[in-house]
């Protein structure tokens, strides 16, 4: 761990005094809030300019802090055993008596969950004494950050610095709250692991669809138009490469999908800028992390919601 404990230990005391902090994951790095605070969480939701629809994702430290807040079926707890600490969120039925924010959950009563796979995360969960919500550090819109240097210091008390995430998009969301699994998020745990465990699972990612609100299309949208399986860059655009070949950047030379889901972040922020008119992006194999990376691009890629922020308004007639 990069952090000394003195760092560690003030960024609990912010935290369990309501206040904000951004921390590293093993995905990407988190804007924290006590979860068990309303006033914090509305923090969260504030500093991002999020819908206050979308619920966020919960943090633990350790199981059985996850057992106070959710209830843990048997099924539950064989993912917990296999894939935590790691990249696997898990959407359970609120306890009854869970201290777990409302506002957190968006009104649901289902928790989503985890246990990052990251020394600094977890020393700072159990430094605050409480659970931590905790979306993408970034606004709403914007491209989760991968590096400290990445995150936008307005948003928290405190940034801490581990260092490039490790996994770089973030974590699979699946839902056990119903009978049958549902994955509502594709990301750091590759499908292919979760089936291997489960059985097929149903899939309600599908953005058309969307069962949770983060699955909104143009989520994850730079500011740059985004085009997706091109074989070559149209004039003024930037390659963002995959496999050989020439390309303004690559996320894997060598074509390894792992590699290139840790650099995708980084790499969309460093060619999103004036001076390209558009990023295209090779095409990436649906397998392993693939899925996560083609379910970001699609949305980096969709007709966007609002306009990107750092374009110049339309002149009005
Ligand atoms: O890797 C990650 O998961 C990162 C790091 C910081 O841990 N966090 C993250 O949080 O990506 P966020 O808030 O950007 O994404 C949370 C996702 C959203 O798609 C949201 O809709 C879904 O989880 N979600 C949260 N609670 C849910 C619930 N009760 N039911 C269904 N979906 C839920
Ligand atoms: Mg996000």
């Amino acid at each position: 761990m990069s952090i000394d404990t003195a760092t560690i230990t003030e960024a609990g005391r912010l935290l369990a005094a309501g206040q904000l902090v951004a921390f590293p994951t093993e995905t990407v790095y988190g804007l924290g809030g006590d979860a068990t605070n309303d006033h914090a969480v509305a923090a969260i939701f504030a500093a991002k300019g999020r819908p206050t629809f979308n619920p966020l994702i919960v943090h633990v430290a350790r199981v059985e802090q996850a057992e106070d807040l959710v209830v843990v079926d048997p099924r539950a707890r064989r993912l917990m055993a296999r894939f935590w600490p790691g990249p696997l969120t898990l959407v359970l039925p609120r306890r009854p008596g869970s201290p777990v924010s409302l506002l957190a959950s968006a009104g649901l009563d289902t928790i989503a969950i985890r246990l990052p796979d990251h020394a600094i995360a977890r020393a700072l969960i159990e430094a605050a004494g409480r659970p931590l919500a905790a979306p993408s550090a970034n606004r709403s819109g914007g491209v989760s950050p991968t590096r400290a240097e990445h995150v936008d210091a307005d948003l928290a008390a405190l940034v801490l610095d581990g260092g490039p995430c490790r996994v770089g998009v973030e974590s699979t969301v699946l839902d056990l709250s119903g009978d049958h699994p549902a994955l509502l998020r594709p990301g750091g745990i590759p499908l292919e692991e979760l089936e291997r465990e489960l059985g097929p699972l149903l899939r309600t990612e599908n953005p058309t669809a969307p069962k949770s609100p983060g699955q909104l299309e143009s989520h994850y949208a730079p500011g740059l138009p985004v085009r997706l399986d091109a074989e070559e860059p149209h004039p003024g655009e930037a390659l963002l490469g995959f496999g050989p070949g020439a390309a303004e950047l690559n996320l894997s030379p060598s074509g390894d999908v792992a590699e290139a889901a840790a650099n995708l972040f980084a790499m969309l922020r460093a060619l999103d800028r004036p001076g390209f008119s558009g990023i295209a992006v090779r095409p990436i194999p649906e397998h392993g992390l693939g899925l996560a990376i083609n379910d970001r691009l699609r949305r980096a890629a969709a007709p966007r919601l609002q306009p990107p922020k750092h374009q110049p308004p339309k002149h009005q007639p």
